[in-house]
């Protein structure tokens, strides 16, 4: 750790991981009311596990990019944090406010908007905090005087994610009004603007951890940026299909969401080749398996299972079943929840020098139990959302029939979610099994066994 400062991002990824752990609770009890009877319906029915299990994952995914972004500034602008007292009243403020929004839920207390489910007066404090934390950073930014590609394209998304929210302040009369705009949020926060915030702590990363020429590497974050505007703005209309909008918006989301995955392949490719190229000589390899892990995962989850239903053709089918949960599940984990546990890993050496740089058994069990249960997930939720849609849509029987008959994918989801669990289980014991020293100056702990610092230093 350079700068005293940094230690921030310890306290916000501490507060995501207990949330993360949170959120497979409710996603597992969400689950297990597939199985039949629910002793549980009248204190928290399915409505309300989902919203709590859905909420805690947007809650703790924003909180793991503010901690990375608070650690990634201050290394690129060289500079400690504007206020590191700010940034702790942020931390303090989102927390009680993610804590009251899931006890509220529990009461019915919120809009009932999928995903936005936050009431109007926790979405004002989201807003507050959202500016408390761009003015922190941008202040540091501004301070230092240096401001890096990277940091610029880590800047544009956090900054449009907060403008995209104000939709979602609005109420309106009009459901169909009410859908069309909540997808200027949903849809441009995962497919749009959050992609730059992962892509810019991609290409982080990839400097640090491959010694990847960094003029290269920030070039081809512009391609993604472009392509990611490309595809993305228009793309959104792929949501369009059913909701009573003009005919036109079928081709047009058809078209344009198919171009989507171009970005995502992009993202890929650039990890491989700054990987292979440099030869994978960082003795940090735990951090290289969940950067690299990222960028791959996304290309399947959210590349190439949203193109699995993106065409009105198929959606007209799909749209709304088991198979959304398959795209859902994939693709987010891929992209948001490995990315930040891609920044943790690496980030996590430099605050305890008990802690094995290269990662211990722990930390690569983690890795291991988690994607291989998130891919069977995916996998249960596709063969229950093809049975789903062949029976439901195709054959016409009703939809409670139909849950019964396609029962048995849900305990292979079960049994999978539960290798996932304990491989998130395992990350979070490794995450607090050594308590956090945040002494400034000491040995670089993750020193490349060659030289790859000094890219890092001709940064421009
Ligand atoms: C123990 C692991 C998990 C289990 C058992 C689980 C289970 C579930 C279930 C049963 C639903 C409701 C599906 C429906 O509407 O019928 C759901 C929704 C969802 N889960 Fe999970 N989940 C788990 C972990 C995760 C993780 C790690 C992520 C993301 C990184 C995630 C993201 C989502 C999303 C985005 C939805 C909403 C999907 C939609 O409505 O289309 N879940 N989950
Ligand atoms: C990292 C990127 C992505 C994430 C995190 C993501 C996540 C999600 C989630 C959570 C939903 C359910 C939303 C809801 O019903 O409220 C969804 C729906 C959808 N996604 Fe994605 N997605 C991503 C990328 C993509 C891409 C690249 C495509 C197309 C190529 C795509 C195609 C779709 C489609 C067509 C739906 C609507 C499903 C339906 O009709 O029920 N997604 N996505
Ligand atoms: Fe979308």
């Amino acid at each position: 750790m350079r700068y005293k400062s940094q230690s921030i991002a310890y306290w916000y990824f501490a507060l995501a991981m207990i949330l993360f752990g949170l959120q497979l609770v409710f996603g597992l009890l969400s689950a297990a009311k597939y199985l039949g009877p629910d002793p549980l319906l009248n204190i928290m029915p399915f409505d309300v596990t989902k919203t709590i299990h859905t909420n805690l994952l947007i809650v703790w995914v924003l909180t793991g990019f503010m901690g990375a972004t608070y650690w990634l500034v201050c290394d690129e602008s060289r500079t400690e944090l504007y206020s590191p007292r700010l940034a702790i009243i942020q931390l303090v403020v989102w927390a009680l406010m993610g804590v009251s929004a899931i006890i509220g839920y529990f009461f019915r207390y919120g809009t009932g908007n999928k995903l936005l489910e936050q009431p109007l007066p926790h979405k004002i404090v989201i807003v507050i905090v959202m500016l408390m934390f761009l003015y922190n950073v941008g202040m540091t930014i501004k301070r230092s005087g240096r401001f890096t590609t990277t940091e610029g394209v880590l800047l544009l998304g956090l900054g449009s994610s907060a403008v995209l929210y104000l939709p979602a302040l609005l109420h309106y009369e009009n459901y169909i009004v009410s859908i069309y705009y909540r997808w200027w949020t949903i849809h441009l926060w995962v497919e749009g603007v959050w992609e730059m915030i992962q892509a810019s702590f991609l290409a982080y990363l990839l400097i640090r951890l491959s010694g990847a020429d960094r003029e290269v590497m920030e070039k081809w974050l512009y391609v993604i940026v472009g392509l990611v505007f490309i595809a993305g703005i228009l793309g959104t209309a792929h949501h369009y299909y059913w909701v009573g909008v003009p005919y036109y918006w079928l081709p047009i989301g058809g078209i344009f969401s198919a171009l989507e995955p171009v970005a995502l392949l992009a993202m890929a490719m650039y990890a491989y080749y700054a990987m292979r190229r440099s030869g994978l000589n960082h003795p940090n390899t735990l951090a290289l398996h969940w950067t690299l892990g990222s960028a791959v995962f996304t290309l399947f989850g959210a590349g190439l299972l949203g193109l699995a239903h993106t065409f009105p053709a198929i959606n007209k089918w799909t749209h709304g079943t088991m198979i959304t949960a398959m795209h859902g599940h994939a693709a987010f984990y891929g992209a948001y929840a490995m990315i930040i546990m891609a920044m943790i890993s690496y980030i996590l050496p430099y605050f305890s020098s008990s802690r094995e740089v290269k990662g211990t058994a722990v930390g690569y069990w983690a890795f291991w139990l988690q994607i291989s249960g998130m891919f069977g997930m995916t996998l249960a939720f596709a063969t229950a959302g093809i049975g789903q849609v062949y029976l439901e849509r195709v054959l016409g029987i009703g939809y409670l029939d139909v849950q019964l008959k396609i029962q048995i994918h849900f305990l292979m989801l079960i049994a999978c979610a539960i290798l996932f669990a304990i491989g998130v289980g395992l990350f979070i014991y490794d995450f607090f099994r050594h308590a956090p020293q945040f002494d400034v100056g000491r040995k670089d702990p993750a020193e490349p066994l060659t030289s790859v610092r000094p890219v890092s230093h001709h940064a421009g």
